[in-house]
């Protein structure tokens, strides 16, 4: 069956206390309104998102997604934000409503929802809760059948002894939303057009309810204020590190990773306590990572070793490197295998050959290094006077003594070898001894300055 999907979103969200709406605040790198919209679009291209508090901000961050907006200019209640959807909704298949601060249902668990919806049935998704309060409650009969959900603040005395609750998720055919959403009344203690009164509309116009339970409570919670966000962060980060671990990731502490994004490794990879991960990030087999790493959009090749307090960024290294400790990569860095790039160096849009090093404090940017040179400490490629940007060239087996100032655009050919402190503004040609300094001089006869 086809489904359609609605995302609620137009809520406040006033104990967030921000001027943020609160679809957009973030866990794990991305707003929770996209983790809802990303799980969706598993299903179906047909995504429609009530917004309403916030509305050209949420619009803003989905800009040029292909999503329908649906504008709920003032919150009536959940039945009145699925009726703004309504005349974009198809009256065939299935609709399955989600809620934008619902940030991590999973995907196995909306299909097995979805799974419930027949012309003649629709699903709900519940949970029993130990403190069930605030939720709408469900409400059963003798055999077992859903008749209901009741609000908490509509319930009786004996329905709030009623420990399974209503996540709010629900699938239901097409026709069946169609027919029943305007039918819908706010006499009820909130005043407000409750979407869970069509379970009792749905029973009886025999409509079967079937419920579904989720793999973990976690899938049903919501996001209301930030300590509730930060709780669902750090479950969302364990269930991470836990399937990490699965895969063949040794973690030092499965608590001190952050993934805010993807993270694939291979086999056999060690990853130190406090490491960020951002963006795609990739790591071969057996590539170790140091504590205080961050790597964001990053592919690391079999057998590297990432030294702590590195910072990889858009940048690629290949197979039995060696980077950092307090190495910054930045975009644009391709390191090939067997490089090497030592403590406090910099690189951007550096290309580095095969087995080529550059061990110690430099700068290296808009260079193209070739196999096997060596870069030696305190070297620093001059790439921008402050206008454009230049490039440098250096080939294979080149020697770059300390201290060396490279200004681009310049060429240091294969084997050149450059003596340490120069300052390089033509092409050091191949095999030679080039210097770029002033000679050293002693003065004789020189007096110390004495105090007048
Ligand atoms: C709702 C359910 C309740 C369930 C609970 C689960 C109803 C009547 N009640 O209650 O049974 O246990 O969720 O968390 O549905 N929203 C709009 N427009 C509105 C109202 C709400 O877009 O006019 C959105 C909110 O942004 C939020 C979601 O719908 O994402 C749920 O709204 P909320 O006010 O939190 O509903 P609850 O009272 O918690
Ligand atoms: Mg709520």
């Amino acid at each position: 069956m086809d489904v359609s999907i609605v995302v609620l979103a137009a809520g406040q969200g006033s104990r967030m206390k921000s001027s943020l709406p609160k679809v957009l605040h973030y866990l794990a790198g991305q707003p929770l309104a996209a983790h809802v919209v990303n799980v969706a679009r598993q299903f179906t291209p047909d995504i429609s998102l009530v917004i309403g508090h916030g509305a050209e901000q949420v619009r803003q961050y989905f800009a040029g997604q292909p999503l329908k907006f649906c504008v709920q200019t003032e919150q009536l209640g959940t039945g009145h934000a699925v009726s703004q959807a309504l005349p974009l909704l198809p009256k065939e298949g299935a609709v399955l409503i989600l809620y934008g601060d619902v940030p991590l249902t999973r995907a196995d668990t909306l299909q097995r929802l979805i799974d419930q919806v027949t012309d003649k049935s629709m699903g709900l998704l519940t949970v029993k809760l130990e403190d069930p309060s605030g939720y709408g409650r469900i409400v059963r009969d003798a055999a077992g059948q859903v008749t209901s959900i009741v609000e908490h603040k509509d319930a009786l005395p004996e329905q709030l002894a009623i420990n399974e609750i209503n996540s709010g998720i629900i699938a239901l055919p097409a026709w069946a939303l169609h027919d029943w959403l305007p039918s819908l009344s706010n006499q009820n203690a909130q005043g407000e057009y409750y979407l869970t009164d069509l379970i009792a509309i749905a029973v009886g116009k025999g409509v079967v309810v079937n419920t579904v339970q989720p793999s973990f409570e976690e899938e049903t919670l919501g996001v209301n204020n930030r300590v509730q966000l930060a709780q669902l962060e750090r479950w969302h980060q364990q269930q991470i590190a836990t399937e990490l671990m699965t895969q063949g990731v040794t973690l030092m502490d499965p608590a001190r990773i952050d993934v805010r994004g993807s993270l694939l490794a291979g086999q056999d990879c060690l990853i130190d306590v406090n490491c960020l991960f951002e963006g795609t990030v990739t790591l071969a087999n057996n590539v170790t990572i140091g504590p205080n790493c961050v790597l964001r959009n990053a592919t690391i090749g079999t057998g590297t070793v990432i030294e702590a307090n590195t910072l990889i960024d858009g940048a690629s290294v290949g197979a039995s490197a060696q980077v950092g400790p307090f190495a910054r990569l930045r975009p644009g860095t391709e390191l090939a295998d067997y490089t090497k790039i030592g403590n406090f160096v910099e690189t951007k849009k550096a290309i580095i050959g095969v087995g080529s090093k550059v061990n110690h404090l430099s700068y290296i940017g808009d260079t193209v290094i070739g196999t096997g040179s060596n870069i030696g400490a305190g070297t620093i490629s001059c790439n921008y006077d402050g206008v454009n940007k230049y490039a440098t060239e250096i080939g294979n087996n080149a020697f770059v003594g300390s201290n060396s100032t490279l200004v681009a655009p310049v060429v240091i050919r294969d084997g050149a070898f450059v003596g340490a402190g120069s300052v390089i503004t033509k092409t050091a040609p191949a095999d030679q001894l080039t210097l770029g300094r002033s000679r050293q001089v002693t003065i004789a006869k020189w007096q110390k300055p004495v105090k007048q």
